[in-house]
């Protein structure tokens, strides 16, 4: 393919750089706003939306301003919203979560009658509403999180996002058998339809600190494991992340991700050449909060560093990208 027999003068990779049509034309990877998820914080029993400190930008949104903030995005061209949400109501098992009325199935229904074509994506954990922050239900002995007690839970909790009427099913715990106890209850419940994004490959990664401060579901209790790594991935494996994507995929994975993002674009790269899924980055909190304390110090342009790492995940294989950018990222794409 190289012939290196080409005289000098011919090798002159800046013909095709010359000017930005030119480079337009000849640019390999594309980002638009079909690329972008944005994923919102919704805090209950609240009557104002609180920015969050380290996520400049961002903020826990109430059930009210919800609304405008899915229709923002619907506004936008943007295709995807996935709902975290900032529960009042925790106790031992997260059962808030699997309720009708609980937080998630509220803003679940909010979100889809703010903007019905939207589609919304469940993230069926229960971090968010455990008192004790683990995301599933802990052991007799709390030493640990109870990996088969949390595949019950996972399946009602599921059934009960599909009932309030989420488009795709995004299991983020690192269960063993997650995406198999959800696609059977699901399909026993009359959603066979219904999408299961996986978060297939996820490390524990000291990136989400901002996450675990905006969702209130930082680890240090009394109760259960200092961290998470009895169950998310250790950031130092590769063909773990392999087996794991390919295990999810056998259990009925219908798009893949791999979270955090950029320090593991090896392993999105690794997984879309692998096995040719439909295949999800998420660009998370920790990420989001350098760039943007980086740009407030005056260290790097703000937009050109954004734009460039979210085109970034696109070339490393991506086929989209949950980011905490996605909202001012198109507003740039749709100027263009
Ligand atoms: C919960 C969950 C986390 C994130 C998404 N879902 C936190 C965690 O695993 O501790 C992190 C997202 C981010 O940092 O932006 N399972």
């Amino acid at each position: 393919m190289h012939n290196l027999d080409i005289p000098a003068p011919e090798k002159r990779m800046r013909r095709l750089r010359a000017n930005d049509t030119m480079r337009r034309f000849i640019r390999e990877t594309h980002l638009s706003v079909n690329d972008l998820i944005y994923p919102i914080f919704v805090e209950e029993n609240t009557d104002e939306r609180v920015e969050i400190k380290s996520m400049p930008g961002v903020f826990r949104e109430t059930e009210t301003t919800l609304v405008d903030k899915v229709k923002e995005c619907d506004a936008a061209g943007i295709p995807a919203i996935i709902l975290f949400g900032v529960s009042k109501h925790k106790d031992s098992i997260g059962s808030d979560s699997m309720q009708k009325t609980g937080l998630l199935s509220r803003m679940i229904q909010i979100a889809k009658q703010a903007a019905p074509n939207i589609l919304v994506i469940a993230d069926v954990c229960f971090c968010e509403y455990t008192d004790h922050g683990h995301c599933g239900p802990l052991n007799d002995d709390s030493t640990d999180v109870d990996n088969d007690r949390t595949l019950e839970n996972l399946a009602a909790q599921s059934v009960n996002a599909a009932k309030a009427g989420a488009d795709i099913i995004a299991p983020s715990g690192m269960m063993d058998g997650g995406v198999e106890a959800i696609r059977s209850a699901l399909n026993q419940s009359g959603f066979n339809k219904l999408p299961i994004m996986a978060y297939a490959a996820k490390f524990a990664s000291g990136f989400y600190g901002p996450f675990r401060d905006a969702a209130g579901c930082s680890l240090g209790g009394s109760q259960g494991p200092k961290d998470r790594k009895t169950y998310q991935m250790d950031p130092a494996n590769r063909m773990e992340a392999l087996r794991e994507v390919e295990q999810d995929i056998l259990e009925g994975a219908d798009m893949v991700m791999v979270k955090p993002g950029l320090p593991y674009l090896d392993v999105i790269r690794e997984v879309k050449d692998t096995f040719q899924m439909p295949t999800f980055a998420y660009n998370v909190s920790g990420e989001y909060a350098m760039l943007k304390f980086a740009a407030q110090a005056g260290a790097i342009d703000h937009d050109v560093a954004m734009m460039e790492k979210l085109m970034c995940f696109k070339r490393a294989g991506a086929d989209g990208i949950i980011t905490y950018h996605a909202l001012e990222a198109a507003e740039l794409l749709n100027q263009q």
